[in-house]
């Protein structure tokens, strides 16, 4: 599972980037769909130094792009004490698998779409300025604020809204395939609307969405243990670490 999943990680920014190797670290300089920048060990089989590490921050900094570098823990375990060795703080955010026997029951206020409707991104971006899992004040008056002067944007990826009826989107995630497997990503719930079980739904309804069209792997990472709960409930299990290495503060 580790190597498809590899695969996956260096396939997916390529579709838009520019692609600089630094040693055993690969760099990634253009996004499609907003896909930020970061590196990763090389594939296959990277094994990158605390040299490397430092050449490509040096690299990231000359261009004016986040020093970021990200890889799963289970693939390349030394690279968390290298990272931190050349300066780094590491999120280790949990790493889960869709265990399809455990999807929960179809959500009736969920749709999976293959266009970006606006909504995703005005709810993503309320979500995410209101951090874990704890309900808030941010709402549907918030939303309606920020839709009227939001502009489309077109996507590759499949997106599901919660649309309930009277409410309008309070719940919005999306999916990126490349080849037989599906990341579930940018799962975001207007704080208001919390902890009614959308987050989980609009994550299930994704992964139905990607089995029905072939994925044999889905899976996600949670920034969290709090957050991955959220998955488990659904139908996923905790199977890795995913590394994410910023500047340390
Ligand atoms: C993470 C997030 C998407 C969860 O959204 P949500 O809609 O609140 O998720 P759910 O309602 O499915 O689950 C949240 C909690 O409510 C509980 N819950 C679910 N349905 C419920 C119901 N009908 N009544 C009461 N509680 C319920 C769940 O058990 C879960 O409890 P737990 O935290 O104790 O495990 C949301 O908090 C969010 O947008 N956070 C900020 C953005 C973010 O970090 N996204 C994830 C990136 S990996």
């Amino acid at each position: 599972m580790w190597n498809v999943l590899e695969a996956f990680y260096d396939s997916v920014p390529r579709a838009g980037a520019r692609v600089e190797e630094h040693g055993e670290l690969v760099l990634f300089l253009q996004a499609g769909d907003g896909y930020p920048y970061y590196a990763r060990p090389r594939f296959p089989g990277g094994d990158p130094s605390v040299e490397d590490v430092l050449e490509v921050r040096a690299r990231q900094r000359e261009l004016g792009v986040p020093e970021a570098l990200e890889w799963v823990h289970e693939t390349t375990p030394g690279l968390l004490a290298v990272a931190r060795q050349a300066g780094m703080e590491v999120l280790e955010a949990p790493l889960l698998v869709l265990d399809p026997e455990k999807l929960p029951e179809r959500h009736p206020h969920v749709r999976v779409l293959g266009t970006r409707p606006v909504e995703v991104t005005v709810v993503a971006e309320l979500a995410f300025g209101s951090p874990g899992t704890d309900a808030g004040t941010v709402g549907v008056e918030e939303r309606d604020a920020a839709l009227a002067a939001a502009v489309p944007t077109s996507t590759r990826h499949r997106h599901a809204v919660a649309d309930l009826p009277g409410e309008g989107v309070l719940a919005v995630g999306t999916a990126q395939r490349a080849g037989d497997v599906v990341e579930i990503a940018g799962i975001g719930t207007l704080p208001a609307a919390r902890r009614r079980g959308l987050g989980g739904a609009v994550t299930a309804e994704l992964a139905r969405d990607a089995l029905e069209r072939g994925a044999e792997l889905v899976f996600l990472s949670a920034g969290s243990l709090e957050i991955a709960r959220v998955y488990e409930r659904v139908g996923f299990r905790r199977a890795g670490t995913a590394c994410i290495a910023s500047p340390a503060s």
